[in-house]
């Protein structure tokens, strides 16, 4: 029995989680967290809404974390569960990004384990199964390239939040879809498989494949790539997280090869410069890659408030990346300063947007 410990239960990947482990009687919920939703109806011994996770976490004491909070809100869980030698599922992107060398310094001093949610990082890890970076020439990372795909800047100046909340082919919570509308996913994904995989980011590209089929590749040095296909459906990697190494049965109907038709483009990354600008932070270090994330987030929270326009949530960003300090935190009381100084430039910013 498997005790797992859902943070962000009543979000998309929370939801989807429930599923899998109602499926499968080898897991069992030992807690359940939400930020502020009632978590009514879904059945765990420990439950929070709001709150600090971490005593949640102590009181139950699970065997995997899986981490489905959105945002910088998901830090204090991801270090605990690294420190304590505990499985983490990671969703929560935002933590591992803005946390970066203390998360990996907190999983190798307390042998944490992390399992990837996110498709592409899931992908990647099954492409790998264990094999030296020695071996890899790069990561491929596959994006769909979202609602706004081959539009023009000029197409995205009045684009409303309505429109970037169409996301083509996957049905996710609300911020994370205008991250991909504006690349910043991509972005985050990137610094993302950084950490997790220990590997340069010139050693990472991203490639558009609209159908979201393909979820990522890793190009080896013998020139094989290996690929990752299947259905955009995030019950996959969800129950491959939690139930790793057995890979348990999931309802899924196999892949119709001969209805596919895969094409791949080169991102545009003038017209979306999140990507860019996740690059140029990832490779200052530091805690550039928390600035960059808490900006982001300020700045979304803005547009979907519509109190920003869509192209503006770049320049928000921009802006905070050249005036913060990016200096490297020691500790996550540092990064949730670097964290808060951040989104302080970004209010700013929006101040006089
Ligand atoms: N959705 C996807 O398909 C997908 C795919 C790959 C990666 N991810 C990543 O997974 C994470 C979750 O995404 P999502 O789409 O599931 O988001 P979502 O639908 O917006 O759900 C977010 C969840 O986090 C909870 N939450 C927010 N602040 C919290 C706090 N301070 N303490 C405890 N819980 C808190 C929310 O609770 P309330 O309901 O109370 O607000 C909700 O349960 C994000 O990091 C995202 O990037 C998602």
């Amino acid at each position: 029995m498997r005790r797992v410990a859902l943070l962000g239960a009543t979000g998309s990947i929370g939801r989807q989680a429930i599923e899998i482990v109602d499926a499968h009687p080898e897991l069992e919920l030992c807690a359940v967290a939400s930020g502020s939703s009632s978590l009514d109806g879904v059945e765990a011994p420990f439950k929070q809404v709001g709150g600090d996770l971490t005593r949640l976490l102590d009181e139950a004491e699970p065997d995997v974390v899986l981490n489905a909070v959105v945002g910088f809100a998901g830090i204090h869980a991801t270090i605990w569960a690294l420190e304590r030698g505990v499985d983490l599922a990671l969703a929560n992107k935002e933590s591992l990004v803005a946390a970066g060398e203390l998360a990996v310094a907190a999983g190798a001093h307390g042998g944490g384990r992390m399992l990837p949610v996110d498709s592409e990082h899931s992908a990647i890890y099954q492409c790998l199964e264990g094999r030296s970076v020695e071996q890899v020439h790069s990561l491929v990372l596959t994006a769909s390239g979202g609602p706004f795909r081959g539009r023009t800047r000029d197409e995205l100046r009045d684009v409303t939040p309505e429109q970037a909340l169409a996301h083509p082919t996957w049905h996710m919570g609300s911020k994370i879809t205008i991250d991909s509308a504006t690349l910043a996913n991509k972005g985050l994904e990137l610094i993302e498989a950084h950490f997790l995989f220990g590997i340069p980011y010139e050693q990472v590209e991203v490639v558009v494949q609209p159908t979201s089929i393909v979820h990522s590749l890793v190009r080896f040095r013998d020139g094989a790539v290996l690929a990752h296909l299947g259905y955009p459906d995030m019950r996959v990697p969800i129950s491959y997280a939690l139930t790793y190494p057995t890979r348990a049965a999931t309802p899924l109907a196999p892949l119709d090869l001969a209805s596919l038709t895969l094409e791949f483009h080169a991102p545009d990354l003038e017209t979306f410069p999140m990507l860019a600008l996740a690059r140029e932070a990832g490779e200052k270090g530091g805690t550039y890659p928390c600035a960059y994330n808490a900006a982001n987030e300020v700045a979304v929270a803005a547009f979907l408030e519509g109190r920003l326009a869509f192209l503006d949530i770049a320049e928000v960003v921009a802006d905070a990346l050249g005036r913060v300090d990016g200096s490297p935190a020691r500790d996550v009381d540092e990064l949730v300063e670097a964290d808060a100084a951040s989104r302080a430039l970004a209010d700013e910013r929006l101040a006089v947007a």
